[in-house]
């Protein structure tokens, strides 16, 4: 999704945007520009594409300044062309970016018209820049403009906005999207996240909800939704450059596979004794609160609704406890039904998708007994509007394509329903053997890991295919799923996943000798059946590749194609095991067609729109 990095500063900023947007690449963009004020006027560059046909621009017609604006823009509105990329003017003297959707475009758009403006692109944001100069043309400054405008904004918005008539200064607003405002030495910064600013500083503020900001190098005023002024707490930032760099790994989604059984150990830090689930591990008073939970209801998007729909699984058949998941665009626009004493909980890597957002604050009005966030990034928006939360630590993930964020997503969702299987008064024994396995999960992901040249010589296979179905059962069948959506989403090949037993009803009709099917197949009670569904696979001489627990491995012959063992611990940790092997294919094919791996086209890593 679009990204803003803005300073004001005393020495030239054009490297530290330039930095900051590349940076920001791997939320997801089509176009990128600059801004920097000049004496008396802006100057901007533009580049449809990625930042370093931005960067080209600047090199042939380099532009400096000590304050500015930058962008890179996931097209909504307009094509992802140059006329429609941010910044947006209003002649050289006010430049504007902008994240997010304003809704009553049109209607603004119209009026403007009526008084003379005249508009160079299809953006909404381009209605934005000229109300502010309007504004500024009837006598406020920038920082009043600002505020004023947006009071006649609808929809979500984060923007960043420089006048020529203001040197030194940038004013910056958030209402449904992320910014952070950096502190420098003698220098202030604003951005969409942090990372494009760790190499600068450490210390943020962020912003709130219907927050404007006003900064120059020296000294910043945030004002509120209701125009007062208000201190907003300075927090310093624990994230370093290694955890954003790409090391010695070809790609980012490489470096965070492998870095998967870290990342596990990490969310299971401190939360697990010897024999059990800690107390409070999600907020103070958790315990109480879950201890009164009859149902809990599920509601996020993607990668993590799949986690979610692996975590229906688990708690009903290891809590006793009724699970609904559902996706969260959907979700936001039902009156949903709420029975007594239902958990809410929302799974987000990002904290920031507009939809799991509004499905949250949608909960929150809707009589729910608590609200818990599974979540990544702290200080996101849906991480401060949860009642309870519970981090996964998988530390900055920065390819599109989830993977170490999925595999955390689920271990924290395992300690939730293990923490309610304790409190619903499960076999005492049993839960010990739960809390035991997961101590051991890092190394099971570890051995999995050991598959890697596998999958890459695998990968050949399907580098001319264009569909693929993966099969699972119960709580690997929404495994299955996050593998076909890793598959089409870097590969580009259309992948899709069924419930084993469907397979006889429709995508049995698609298996020739040229569909590669892949089965997952943990070692438990299902296997039978997952088997006579495969055989139903051999028989059409599809072409089959089986993942199988290394326990199960001989229970299938030649006929079955191509099997692969790992050993995958159970019930509990098996489906978090799977993934691996199943990422490794996708990346492996993905490179392997010569993708871009942590960039997909058309993808965006945090979907701040709905
Ligand atoms: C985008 C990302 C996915 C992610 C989904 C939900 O589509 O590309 O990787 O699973 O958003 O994002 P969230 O941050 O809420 O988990």
């Amino acid at each position: 999704m679009c990204g803003i990095v803005a300073a004001a500063a005393r020495r030239n900023i054009r490297d530290i945007l330039m930095v900051g947007l590349y940076a920001l690449e791997y939320r997801g963009y089509d176009s990128a520009g600059i801004a920097l004020q000049q004496d008396g006027f802006l100057a901007r560059q533009r580049a449809a594409g990625k930042v370093k046909e931005l960067e080209a621009l600047l090199e042939a017609s380099p532009i400096d300044g000590h304050c500015g604006i930058s962008h890179t823009r996931w097209a909504t509105h307009g094509k992802p062309n140059t006329q429609n990329a941010h910044p947006q003017t209003a002649g050289d003297q006010l430049a504007l970016v902008h994240n997010g959707i304003i809704e009553n475009h049109a209607a603004l758009r119209n009026e403007l018209r009526e008084s003379g403006c005249e508009f160079n692109s299809d953006t909404d944001t381009e209605v934005m820049v000229h109300l502010i100069a309007q504004l500024m043309g009837s006598g406020l400054d920038l920082f009043a403009a600002v505020r004023k405008a947006i009071g006649r904004l609808r929809g979500a918005f984060a923007i960043a906005v420089v006048s020529a008539v203001e040197p030194g200064v940038v004013v910056g607003a958030r209402r449904g999207s992320p910014l952070v405002l950096g502190i420098g030495d003698g220098e202030h910064f604003l951005a969409s996240d942090v990372y494009p600013l760790i190499a600068e500083t450490t210390r943020f503020v962020y912003l709130e909800e219907g927050d404007v900001v006003a900064l120059n190098a020296d000294d910043y005023e945030i004002r509120n939704e209701s125009d007062e002024l208000v201190t907003r707490p300075v927090k310093e930032v624990e994230v370093t450059i290694d955890a954003v760099e790409r090391g010695d790994y070809n790609h980012y989604m490489q470096k965070e596979i492998f870095e998967q059984p870290q990342a596990v150990a990490e969310t299971l830090e401190g939360r697990l004794s010897a024999s059990r689930v800690l107390p409070n591990i999600f907020g103070v008073g958790a315990e109480e609160v879950l201890g009164k939970i009859c149902q809990v209801h599920i509601v996020a998007c993607g990668t993590s609704y799949h986690a979610g729909l692996v975590a229906r699984y688990q708690m009903e058949q290891l809590a006793g406890i009724p699970c609904r998941v559902e996706i969260a665009s959907e979700y936001r626009y039902r009156r949903p039904v709420v029975t007594d004493d239902t958990l809410f909980v929302v799974i987000s890597q990002s904290g920031e998708t507009a939809d799991t957002l509004a499905a949250l604050k949608h909960a929150r009005q809707a009589g729910y007994t608590a609200t818990l966030a599974i979540c990544n990034v702290a200080e996101s928006s849906i991480v401060r509007e949860a009642e309870l939360v519970l981090m996964t630590r998988a530390g900055p993930e920065i390819g599109v394509a989830s993977t170490k964020a999925f595999t955390t997503q689920l271990v924290a969702l395992q300690l939730l329903v293990l923490e309610l299987a304790r409190l619903n008064g499960v076999d005492e024994t049993r839960y010990a053997g739960y809390v035991a396995d997961l101590n051991h999960l890092p190394e099971l992901l570890n051995q999995a890991l050991g598959l890697d040249a596998e999958f890459e010589a695998l990968a050949a296979a399907f580098i001319e295919k264009e569909d693929a179905l993966f099969l699972g059962r119960g709580s690997h069948y929404p495994i299955a799923m996050e593998g076909a959506l890793k598959l089409k989403e870097i590969s580009y090949i259309h992948a899709e996943a069924y419930a084993a037993g469907e397979l006889k009803h429709g995508p049995l009709a698609l298996v020739d000798e040229k569909m590669p099917v892949f089965a997952v197949a943990p070692d438990n009670t299902l296997l039978e059946k997952l088997i006579s569904n495969i055989e139903e696979v051999s028989a059409r001489g599809g072409e089959l590749y089986v993942i199988a627990d290394s326990k199960v491995v001989s229970s299938f012959g030649q006929r079955h194609g191509h099997i692969m063992g790992l050993d995958t611990g159970g019930p509990l940790l098996s489906p978090v095991v799977m993934t691996i092997p199943l990422q490794l294919l996708a990346y492996h094919v993905a490179v392997q067609r010569g993708t871009n791996v942590d960039q997909p086209r058309n993808l965006a890593k945090s979907v701040t729109v709905e």
